[in-house]
């Protein structure tokens, strides 16, 4: 079902007492605070028993990875399979992150099957998808974005579709302090929706969350958020602050 989120990719920052401290002020905030979306925390993975057992005895964050392997289990050393996240409480996992498409060489087949091995063990995928700055200085954007949604996402079912989470994330926005406007997240957000609403129907597009990230901040989520068709952020810089990421979260 479609819902408000607030996902926090905490990329490959903090020491482990930082990581603590820092989850610890964000269930201490949001203990507090009225909001009305799903809150998510991604920390690096070494991290995740402790972010769990803070987030899970509070009740007030999920956690969510920030990678998984494609492959199921056996000899892939440095590896961790789904099946090892959901065994930790992992009920997200961000994928196709444009890092890792650029860094790391993860294609879109490759991404596929990361997402199947998710859906697998009931956890969300967290699509990332988005355009670099060339693409969309050349008029490609809507383009790319269909491409990279095309080859990961349609062959899923209806159903299994029924459980991804999909993230724009224009790669120019990202760590940059160069946000989209409003108009232009909506513009892509909406066009997600329709391919969605074309491929599969009119129930499984409403449903579907589409989140916006790229420096997305305390100063302009509620602008983001106030869109029809964005449903919530996915948050590197602003999420390592407690406070920040606090505002983003009540910015519905
Ligand atoms: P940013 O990162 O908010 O620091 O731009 C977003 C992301 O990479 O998910």
């Amino acid at each position: 079902m479609r819902k408000n989120i607030v996902a926090g990719n905490w990329k490959m920052n903090k020491t482990f007492q930082e990581a603590e401290e820092l989850i610890s002020e964000l269930v201490t905030g949001l203990e507090k605070s009225r909001h009305t979306c799903e809150v998510v925390v991604c920390p690096p993975a070494l991290y995740i028993e402790m972010a769990s057992d803070y987030g899970h005895e509070e009740g007030v964050i999920k956690i969510g990875a920030q990678n998984v392997s494609e492959y199921e289990k056996g000899a892939y050393t440095g590896e961790i399979s789904a099946a090892m996240l959901k065994s930790m409480d992992v009920d997200y996992c961000i994928v196709g992150h444009s890092e890792r498409r650029k860094y790391f060489g993860e294609t879109n087949k490759q991404l596929a099957l990361k997402i199947e091995r998710l859906l697998e063990n009931a956890i969300h995928p967290i699509y990332c998808c988005g355009e670099l700055l060339e693409e969309r200085e050349a008029g490609k954007y809507f383009e790319v974005v269909e491409k990279q949604i095309e080859e990961a996402l349609f062959h899923f079912s209806k159903e299994e579709f029924g459980n991804i989470v999909i993230a724009y994330e224009p790669v120019w926005a990202i760590g940059t302090g160069k946000t989209a406007t409003a108009e232009q997240a909506q513009e892509m957000h909406a066009f997600i929706r329709r391919i969605i609403r074309n491929k599969y129907d009119e129930e499984t597009a409403e449903n579907t969350t589409i989140l916006y990230g790229g420096s997305c901040n305390a100063k302009n989520a509620e602008e983001l958020f106030a869109n029809p068709d964005v449903d919530g952020g996915l948050i590197g810089g602003a999420s390592l602050i407690a406070e920040d990421f606090i505002k983003i979260v009540n910015s519905f």
